[in-house]
């Protein structure tokens, strides 16, 4: 979590720092704060503000500071509240050094407890201060050396960035744990948590890796491990477009996000399926196929939205391969004493590639000797830089905080991996090419479920006073139920909780009554009827139920009280058509509420946090 900028060329680095910052909001938006110097008067610009980085651009603007270098950042605050002292950048007690940082120093304590000792005055309740005023302490004339020995010094994570008066036309940049990628423009460098913030002005760039640090300046840069041995790196092109950064339209990111489901779909299956053969083709993954075919097990890692997908995918790899699956939380992974050998896949999903739990379990499987795979969607991300081979989703950036598009093309990606180790291995030609035309019919179904989104747009109105939702689901689609009231939770701050349709009557039950709402997931499939019988026992407690069902279902729409219709494939499809309502009626019950929808309290898009 939090977001790094820093600008170093010619032009003025203030608006190149602040929209950089309006693309790294995702990753954190409780306070931000700026340091930009003027080479020529060696001028400093330093300002900081609690909330957002609107907030931060106000203040900036009735300066109109010039500055042809600087730092800039976003936060999620991990220690201290988000006021204006803890935000960053922090400064020494010389106030000349500013510093900024992404990450965790777990020792702060510690040292500053020593550092106040030998006199340093600390002003925040963070523990990045410390890193600052650490710097200062071991600076004896040498920048890249106090910081490259306080580097040393700290235990935890970090990306940092630090700029200092006394140096002046130097940023410092270092990681361990946290991504860092530089930019290198046309007589400019740029640095950031994400290659987002600067697309715009290069895609030639240069990730570094942890235990590394830069010295960018105005016409070259210097790359050094934290002993200060020289490495070489040459800049690679990226494919990343700038598309997604602005709302075309829609009144949020998560609508418009929604909206390109269709497009998502055509991106994650471009150039992947072979009809005629019923098989899939994944360059990905081709270096390791003969791997893959030798696993007996295969684990998904991952959280959240991304863990929703791959418990989903266990369903499918049942189906489709003889593989054992299993999916865990990777927070959980993390900590478990498996015994993992050559023939454990593990495949970590994740949209940002950067999230700390994911990042540790899929370490952690590949320390024990695990053939260790990704499903990403952020190109050249930690994850998908740190696999043995993965597949990436080609869904452009994704910008709401509340995950969708990237849930649906992960679904229909770990088809496509199911696919492909299936075909090898049994599944027949006839299934592949039957699974191939259902897939390749998805985005127009998903265009029949945002026509009607009127309709899921009625139903959320008419459920606005309730306080609490049940979803529930079966088999294939208790991933979906799980994720709908994710969605639900998270951008409407109203109580959901999602349920495997059979353990309703095992405790959740008791709950319900008038006041208490059930969406149900009844499309047509072999667990149908069952569903059917949990909706009866709801009604039969007074529960008010909305049902996700079969277009052409008159049937259901007798016993329940509002039904959304979707367009019926394949039962291992379906749930991907399912979430579609899902997300809608979550996105337009927290619109009438008036919710801050692309950027709910609390949260933050890219947890890089654990
Ligand atoms: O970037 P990742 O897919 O690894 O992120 C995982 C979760 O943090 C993420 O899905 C989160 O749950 C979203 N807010 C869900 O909408």
């Amino acid at each position: 979590m939090c977001g790094i900028i820093c600008y170093i060329g010619k032009q003025n680095s203030v608006p190149i720092l602040i929209e950089g910052l309006k693309r790294l909001e995702y990753r954190g938006y409780d306070s931000a704060g700026i340091a930009s110097l003027d080479s020529e008067s060696n001028n400093v610009l330093f300002v900081k503000s609690v909330g957002k980085v609107s907030e931060l651009e106000k203040k900036v603007k009735s300066h109109k500071f010039k500055g042809d270098y600087g730092i800039a950042h976003t936060r999620w605050a991990t220690h201290g509240k988000p006021t204006e002292s803890n935000a960053h950048p922090h400064t020494d007690c010389s106030k000349k050094l500013f510093l900024i940082h992404n990450g965790i120093i777990e020792n702060y304590e510690v040292l500053k407890r020593e550092l106040e000792k030998k006199g340093h005055r600390f002003v925040s309740d963070t523990d990045t201060e410390v890193l600052a005023h650490l710097i200062e302490d071991n600076l004896d004339g040498n920048f890249e050396d106090a910081v490259r020995k306080s580097l040393g010094m700290v235990e935890g994570t970090f990306g940092i960035a630090v700029i200092h008066r006394d140096f002046p036309r130097k940023i410092i940049v270092a990681r361990r744990g946290s991504p860092l990628i530089i930019g290198v423009g046309e007589g400019e460098y740029l640095a950031a948590s994400d290659v987002n913030a600067f697309i715009r002005y290069t895609n030639r760039v240069i990730y570094l890796n942890d235990d590394e640090m830069a010295l960018l300046n105005d016409d070259n840069i210097v790359i050094t491990d934290l002993n200060l041995n020289r490495i070489s790196k040459e800049p690679e092109t990226i494919d990343w477009s700038v598309e997604g950064d602005d709302k075309k339209g829609f009144k949020h990111f998560m609508l418009k996000e929604i909206y390109e489901q269709p497009k998502t779909v055509e991106n994650a299956i471009r150039g992947r399926l072979i009809e005629g053969e019923g098989i899939s083709k994944l360059g990905g993954l081709e270096p390791v196929i003969e791997k893959i075919m030798n696993l007996k097990k295969l684990t998904f890692v991952s959280c959240g939205t991304s863990f929703y997908a791959g418990l989903y995918g266990k369903y499918i790899f049942e189906r489709l391969t003889d593989l054992d699956v299993y999916v865990d939380y990777a927070s959980e992974f993390r900590y478990r004493n498996l015994k993992l050998s050559e023939y454990d896949g593990v495949m970590a999903i994740s949209q940002s590639g950067e999230t700390a739990d994911t990042l540790a379990a899929l370490r952690e499987a590949k320390r024990k000797g695990a053939l260790v795979l990704g499903l990403v969607n952020v190109v050249g991300s930690t994850i998908a830089k740190e696999t043995d081979a993965g597949v990436y989703c080609h869904a452009g950036p994704e910008i709401g905080v509340a995950s969708t598009k990237i849930f649906v093309s992960q679904c229909v990606i770990l088809n496509l991996i199911a696919l492909l180790i299936g075909r090898r291995k049994g599944l027949s030609i006839f299934d592949g090419m039957n699974l191939i035309r259902e897939i390749k019919k998805l985005p127009e179904h998903i265009k029949t479920i945002l026509e009607n989104g009127n309709v899921i747009r009625d139903i959320a109105r008419k459920y606005l006073s309730f306080k609490d939702f049940l979803y529930i689901g079966r088999h294939l689609n208790y991933p979906v139920a799980m994720e709908g009231a994710l969605k639900l939770k998270e951008i409407s701050y109203v109580h959901a909780e999602g349920y495997p349709a059979g353990e309703m009557k095992h405790g959740p039950i008791s709950l319900i009554d008038e006041n208490f709402p059930t969406v149900a997931i009844a499309t047509n499939g072999f667990t149908y009827e069952k569903i059917v019988s949990n909706i009866q026992e709801i009604k039969a407690r007074n529960g008010k139920v909305i049902a996700i069902a079969t277009e052409g279902n008159t049937e259901i729409e007798k016993i329940v009280d509002d039904i959304i219709f979707v367009p019926e494939t394949i039962d291992i499809l379906q749930p991907i058509l399912n979430v579609i309502p899902l997300q809608l009626f979550a996105y337009y019950f927290a619109d009438f509420k008036g919710c801050d929808i692309d950027k709910p309290r609390n949260l933050a898009k890219s947890v890089t946090v654990e």
